[in-house]
């Protein structure tokens, strides 16, 4: 049995670990990375007068326009399936590299409202289903206070919920300016795709993607327009989780999109 010193040796190993933004292990058992260093290859051991001459350095590679070549891929996608395939072989976005799965929507494409949030968290990466952990429970029950739900066929009783991301950003930061303008060409398209009576703004990241704004805790409540469509900024409901005094404006917001549903022409 381990004494108490290996224990919290142990434990303060795991802490730095947590620090530095470690937030799953991936192996049943350690891997000590050093032990695996390549060894130095003979030729770098040799004295430099005698070593060929260093290959020449590559001219700078072309830069990459990704939202164009992001807005390219989307207006080519005429249907849901076209458009998630294209999103799924976009290969511009860094974050894709440390996903494991790949979340495009759920719900009902027909759907009234439209629910756009940030990016999938860790149970959405597993599932590969967007809003699936405690914040998409959250999501759940407070579309449910107004009769919406992401089961129902009936497209005036359903929501479609997908993310401004796709991917799970490593440690769950939240997608810089970059990988957010480059995924917002697919968001358009996926909006004029679904064509949703509302869209709701879960948050400060798809309210910087549709609304080009900051400040959710601000803007919120507050109709606006994009894509042709009516808008509504709305708390996120992982927010809601840690602010519970905030779920009275959340009910407001809800119950401002039940009032327009319901006055639409
Ligand atoms: N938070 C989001 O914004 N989207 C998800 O899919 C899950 C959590």
């Amino acid at each position: 049995m381990e004494t108490a010193e290996e224990y919290w040796l142990a434990r303060a190993l795991l802490d730095w670990h947590v620090e530095l933004g470690a937030d799953e292990s991936i192996g049943d058992s350690p891997v000590n990375r050093y032990d695996l260093a390549e060894p130095i290859s003979a030729a770098a051991r040799q004295p430099a007068a005698s070593r060929a001459a260093p290959p020449p350095i590559p001219a700078a590679a072309p830069t990459v326009d990704a939202p164009a070549e992001a807005r390219k891929a989307a207006e080519a996608a005429s249907s849901l399936d076209e458009l998630a395939a294209a999103m799924r072989d976009f290969d511009l976005c860094e974050v894709k590299k440390g996903a494991r799965k790949f979340c495009f929507s759920d719900g009902n494409p027909a759907a009234s409202v439209m629910i756009i949030g940030e990016a999938p968290g860790r149970e959405e990466d597993l599932e590969g289903r967007p809003f699936v952990g405690r914040a998409g429970q959250m999501l759940d029950r407070m579309f449910a206070a107004i009769g919406l739900s992401r089961g129902s066929p009936d497209s005036q009783e359903s929501v479609y919920i997908t993310n401004v991301l796709p991917w799970r950003p490593p440690s769950n930061r939240t997608p810089d300016a970059a990988e957010i303008a480059m995924m917002v060409p697919f968001l358009e398209r996926h909006v004029a795709l679904v064509d949703p009576d509302v869209i709701c703004l879960m948050g400060n990241t798809p309210l910087t993607a549709v609304l080009n704004e900051t400040g959710i805790t601000r803007l919120r409540g507050q109709w606006a327009e994009a894509y042709g469509k009516p808008v509504m900024p709305m708390l996120h409901p992982a927010y809601l989780l840690r602010q519970t005094a905030a779920k009275k404006q959340a009910w407001a917001d809800l119950l401002a999109v039940k009032a327009r549903l319901e006055t639409k022409p």
